[in-house]
């Protein structure tokens, strides 16, 4: 068993200034090259992420991590981000680290849970789930407006704070205009590709960046949806099949009919889900219009 990793004390003596001297830390997760925790302090409370310098990934996670504080700063510049959602960032002896403010929620998939069951169909549980819908559309409109796709849009970077209201996180993968250098995009999650993306890394080499547009984001925002509150991915393929084989069957376009796999009704919901399936990107609803739809 090896030792839970440690934050980096370069990041814990400048976060100080922002928290005060640490009173918990908690590991939240370490996979693929990177960590995350919650870092408490007697002022408030963050989420620290560090690149793990054991990793064989160690370089580009490092990069990674640059490239969402660099994404961070921007969203911020073009008022699409709270300015308060930064709170620091720097080097330390294994490379990058990141601190954002911590939100108090739940990830989409834990948020669902009672949507997703039989007991879900109830008068409350419908204005909640479009609520949830309504607040992530508009965290997406105002990114958009900006000329921005989040570009990682899946249950995981999404959490639903107590009062039902979704926040989103994570913007390391996003694609902003007049870009300088930075990593190639190649996709996020595979099951919540849009089909254009899809396309477009099976069309080219894995050194090209792909710059997702927000019809891209639309589109992982109803699979995301389908998928917590049915329980079921919006395409269907066999799991043991490699990614490559994955994009081609989500390249095609063809999505489960959500009705055919829901919990139980919710019209105006599944149409507005459906609608942002749509296979051509230009027939998909703007983010904008979505926060008027739930
Ligand atoms: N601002 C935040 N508030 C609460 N938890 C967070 C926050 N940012 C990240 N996390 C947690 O840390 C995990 C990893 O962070 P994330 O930014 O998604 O990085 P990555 O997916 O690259 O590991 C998230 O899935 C979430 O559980
Ligand atoms: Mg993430």
């Amino acid at each position: 068993m090896g030792q839970t990793p440690s934050p980096p004390s370069e990041a814990i003596d400048l976060l100080n200034r922002h928290i005060g001297e640490p009173t918990a830390t908690h590991l939240l997760s370490d996979r693929r090259g990177s960590r995350a925790w919650k870092i408490q302090g007697p002022q408030g409370a963050v989420a620290l992420k560090a690149n793990n310098p054991d990793s064989d990934h160690a370089r580009d996670k490092a990069a990674e991590m640059a490239q969402e504080n660099d994404h961070l700063l921007r969203l911020t510049d073009a008022d699409a981000l709270s300015p308060d959602y930064r709170v620091s960032a720097g080097t330390w002896e294994g490379g990058q680290w990141l601190a954002v403010r911590w939100i108090d929620g739940a990830p989409l998939w834990r948020a669902l849970a009672l949507a997703r069951s039989p007991e879900g169909d109830r008068a409350a549980v419908r204005p909640w789930l479009a609520g949830i819908a309504r607040t992530w559309a508009q965290h997406l409109a105002l990114m958009h407006a900006a000329g921005w796709a989040h570009a990682d849009v899946q249950p995981t970077n999404t959490l639903v704070t107590h009062g039902g209201q979704a926040a989103v996180i994570d913007y390391a993968l996003a694609c902003g205009p007049d870009s300088g250098p930075r990593l190639p995009y190649r996709g996020a999650l595979t099951h919540t590709t849009a089909p254009e993306i899809a396309a477009a890394l099976l069309d080219t080499p894995a050194d090209i960046h792909i710059q997702a547009q927000p019809a891209a984001d639309i589109w992982s925002l109803g699979a995301s949806l389908f998928w917590c509150w049915t329980g079921h991915r919006p395409v269907a393929y066999d799991d043991t099949i490699d990614r490559l084989k994955k994009l081609a069957v989500i390249a095609k376009g063809t999505t489960t009919a959500l009705r055919d796999v829901q919990p139980w009704p919710f019209p105006e919901f599944e149409g507005a889900v459906t609608a942002c399936l749509a296979p051509d990107p230009a027939d998909r609803p703007t983010a904008k219009e979505l926060t008027a739809a739930w």
